[in-house]
């Protein structure tokens, strides 16, 4: 494995190539990634880098977004597999009809979808900033896609503002279930709980914390509890056991694995990188309409970011 790891720094080095991970990924993949968090942090690493070839190990709508941020570059997806249960469940023509019953509504799409669904959307949005992106929109209501339950979790936290969502959901994040949580409570009393707002609206409503992989994660550095219950996708598990020797991890159910984030090794990160393979092309005109989509978000963003300085 050593060897292996060797190599692909080398190769990159050759090539002038980074290696963004999400944290959903196998760990032994952050041996040789440049850079490893959630999709907005991933998104911004994928503007700023001077690379010429980005490794996508993450799933096919993260490369995209890498693609349409960094169009001269070549972005590369190492196994075509990857994909996204929750970004499939909505294809241009259903995307069409849901706007096309609540007419003249601002739609925010989640990153989690292709570049043909941001394409036709006001402002695409990652589960961490999706909170101040619908707040900025200041509508009184909003159309929300592909995830109902992430919207709905939005819709929580505002007071005032009707979240309409498509009924598109998270398999991994759905196996859970309130009596998982409770059961966990019953075992762990004193473990704080953190869930991803992917989750069902009756587990975030038991939870601790709600916030995205890196919100969860940040969560566990600022505070200095003993136990933490984590309620999303276990590479955020491994990473954080990894990470915080000190402190007790539990994984909320065994099967929260995203079968799709897991295809990568280190072998497929060597080959895509020494084939170049499989490249993420897109097509001119959508890229155009997918990049207004997110560069509003970036907007809304970066302005936010400002005002809290
Ligand atoms: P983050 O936006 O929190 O990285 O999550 C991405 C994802 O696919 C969650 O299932
Ligand atoms: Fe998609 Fe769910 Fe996997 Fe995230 S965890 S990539 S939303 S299928």
């Amino acid at each position: 494995m050593e060897a292996l790891v060797e190599k692909i720094k080398k190769l990159k080095e050759e090539k002038n190539a980074v290696v963004l991970a999400h944290c959903y990924q196998n760990v032994e993949i952050d041996q040789v990634a440049d850079f490893v968090g959630d999709s907005l942090y991933l998104s911004r690493k994928a503007k700023e880098t001077n690379a010429d070839i980005i490794v996508f190990a993450g799933v096919s709508f993260m490369a995209e977004t890498a693609k349409l941020l960094s169009p001269d570059k070549k972005v590369l997806l190492p196994r075509l597999e990857s994909g996204c249960f929750m970004a499939d469940m909505i294809n241009v023509s259903q995307l069409r009809e849901f706007k096309s019953k609540h007419p003249n509504i601002p739609t925010v799409c989640y990153v989690n979808s292709t570049a043909a669904i941001k394409a036709e959307c006001d402002v695409c949005c990652t589960s961490s900033n999706a909170l101040n992106v619908v707040k900025a929109l200041n509508a009184p209501e909003v159309l929300f896609l592909p995830d109902t339950y992430l919207g709905k979790w939005v819709e929580s936290q505002l007071d005032g503002v009707k979240v309409t969502t498509y009924n598109g959901f998270c398999p991994t994040h759905l196996r859970l279930r309130p009596e998982d949580v409770e059961k966990s409570r019953q075992e762990h009393p004193s473990s704080k709980i953190l869930a991803h707002p992917e989750c069902h609206q009756e587990v975030c409503k038991l939870a601790d914390y709600v916030g995205s992989t890196k919100q969860i994660m940040d969560y566990v550095q600022k505070t200095d509890f003993k136990e933490y219950t984590i309620a999303t996708e276990k590479g955020v598990f491994d990473r954080l056991k990894r990470d915080y020797k000190d402190k007790t991890f539990y994984l909320l159910k065994d099967t929260l694995v995203c079968q799709n984030m897991k295809w990568n090794t280190l072998d497929d990160i060597y080959n895509a990188l020494l084939r170049e393979e499989h490249e993420i092309t897109l097509d001119e005109t959508v890229s155009q309409k997918a990049m207004a989509c997110i560069n509003k978000m970036f907007e809304i963003t970066e302005s936010v970011y400002k005002t809290a300085v």
